[in-house]
């Protein structure tokens, strides 16, 4: 039975609108569904994220920005995420602790090992049944986070620190990403996020009829 289910992938995959496609196909086929978000789940959590994402130009250390992701993890598994599953929901949370391994340990070169146990500490033994990857280029997902923000009402420029990366940072975590995939297959299954929005429903909604069957 699965009922948590985590959505990984780079910067501008599409997870969010995808997320919320599912939410609405679950909720109409009569399964309760709670749908959340790292960085920012929780009261706490949405503190935490604006130092992350914004921080206003102030530096943050690599070992300092991996302690406010788990800080804001171990909230939302405690407050939100096994409350809701104990409850009998389906948990659709964009992103989790593979957003962490890809980002601080393949991005940013922390020791995946470490980050592991610090993960198990965070997640307190909460881990995700199923995991959706969300795969494309790094172009083509940086392409469409430029997009929505020349869109922003402002047009003022709202890139956050990870967008503003080189394309080499992304491009590690994409290959980061594709790696734990690799390691467990049963958990990951890719999705291919090149192709149109619609396209890619269709192919959530397939691997999630398997895994409720
Ligand atoms: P967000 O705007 O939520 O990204 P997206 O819409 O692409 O999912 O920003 C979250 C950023 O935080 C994203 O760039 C990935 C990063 N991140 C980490 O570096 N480590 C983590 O553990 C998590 C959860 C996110």
């Amino acid at each position: 039975m699965v009922g948590f289910v985590t959505f990984e992938g780079g910067d501008g995959t599409g997870k969010t609108t995808q997320i919320k496609a599912l939410e609405s196909y679950l909720t109409s086929r009569g399964k309760a569904c709670l749908v959340t978000r790292e960085p920012g789940g929780t009261e706490l959590g949405a503190m935490l994220r604006r130092v992350l994402l914004e921080a206003g130009g102030a530096p943050i250390a690599p070992s300092s920005e991996l302690f406010l992701y788990l800080a804001d993890r171990a909230q939302h598994v405690s407050e939100v995420i096994r409350p809701a599953l104990a409850a009998g929901k389906i948990v659709l949370c964009d992103r989790f602790t593979d957003s962490t391994l890809a980002y601080q340990g393949y991005g940013r070169g922390l020791d995946l090992a470490l980050l592991r146990q610090f993960n198990g500490v965070a997640d307190a033994g909460t881990r995700p049944d199923l995991t959706l990857l969300f795969d494309c280029p790094i172009e083509v997902g940086l392409g469409r986070t430029a997009s929505r923000q020349a869109q922003s009402p402002s047009g003022a420029p709202q890139e956050d620190r990870f967008e503003r990366e080189q394309l080499a940072f992304h491009e590690k975590v994409r290959v980061g990403f594709l790696d734990l995939a690799r390691q467990e297959p049963g958990r990951f299954r890719v999705i291919d996020a090149a192709r149109p929005a619609a396209d890619v429903s269709l192919a959530i909604r397939q691997v999630i009829d398997e895994a409720l069957r």
